[in-house]
């Protein structure tokens, strides 16, 4: 099925590109904008990559861009990935993909954040797209339970098993008020890995693809 928005991505990515400087080692998100990066890669001599996916990582090493281990290479200067939504602060909901926990672990390590998005990812206040919850497989009906307590109504992503080995609860309903309390709040529960809350790995820049352009805000 042809992207409606494929065109919106790609803008946001090649505006992208001109962060990323030869001789860098890049942080690479997941997904379908941070694909039509990928695409565009070949035009800078990265040092290499750290990634947030496997599949990205497969990507990469397709092209033939090194791939580095986290551990190995310190604080990262740039970080670049999509999301599912986000608000007025550079909060987001991010895990579509599944690849949260790795993700929040890569931007974790880098100096800035740069977020490619189409114009159908910007809201107001998060919390249409379902956060996804990564847990370990055991706690899963523990943390349903859990998460049905805080109001939230938990579906379990059926077939689908992190890079980490474990399983995903995509919840809806979540009131996020205050992205970062709750970030917190699940990340509490036992048996939880991550969330799919990006507020204490908020965005530093936003690339917003519309039909006039990108636009770009820094928080
Ligand atoms: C994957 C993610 C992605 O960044 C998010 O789902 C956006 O994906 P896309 O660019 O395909 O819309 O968090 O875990």
């Amino acid at each position: 099925m042809s992207d409606p928005k494929l065109a919106q991505k790609q803008a946001a990515a090649k505006s992208a590109l001109t962060y990323i400087d030869d001789g860098m080692i890049l942080g690479v998100g997941t997904g379908s904008t941070v694909n039509c990066l990928i695409e565009l890669l070949p035009q800078v001599r990265l040092k290499g990559a750290v990634t947030s996916s496997q599949v990205t990582e497969d990507k990469l090493r397709a092209l033939g861009i090194e791939i580095f281990d986290l551990n190995t290479v310190g604080e990262l200067d740039l970080y670049v990935d999509g999301a599912d939504e986000i608000d007025p602060h550079g909060n987001m909901i991010k895990g579509g993909g599944g690849a949260l926990t790795r993700e929040k672990i890569v931007a974790a390590c880098a100096k800035t954040f740069v977020c490619m998005v189409d114009d159908s990812k910007t809201v107001e206040k998060l919390g249409k797209f379902p956060v996804a919850v990564e847990v370990l497989p055991q706690a899963r009906s523990y943390v349903a339970r859990e998460l049905v307590k805080l109001g939230g109504d938990p579906v379990y992503r059926e077939g689908f098993v992190t890079d980490y080995g474990n399983v995903i609860l995509d919840t809806y309903d979540l009131d996020i008020k205050n992205p970062s309390e709750l970030e917190k709040t699940l990340n509490n529960i036992v048996g939880v890995v991550c969330n799919g809350i990006f507020a204490s790995q908020s965005a530093h820049i936003m690339l917003k693809a519309g039909n006039d352009g990108v636009i770009t805000v820094k928080f």
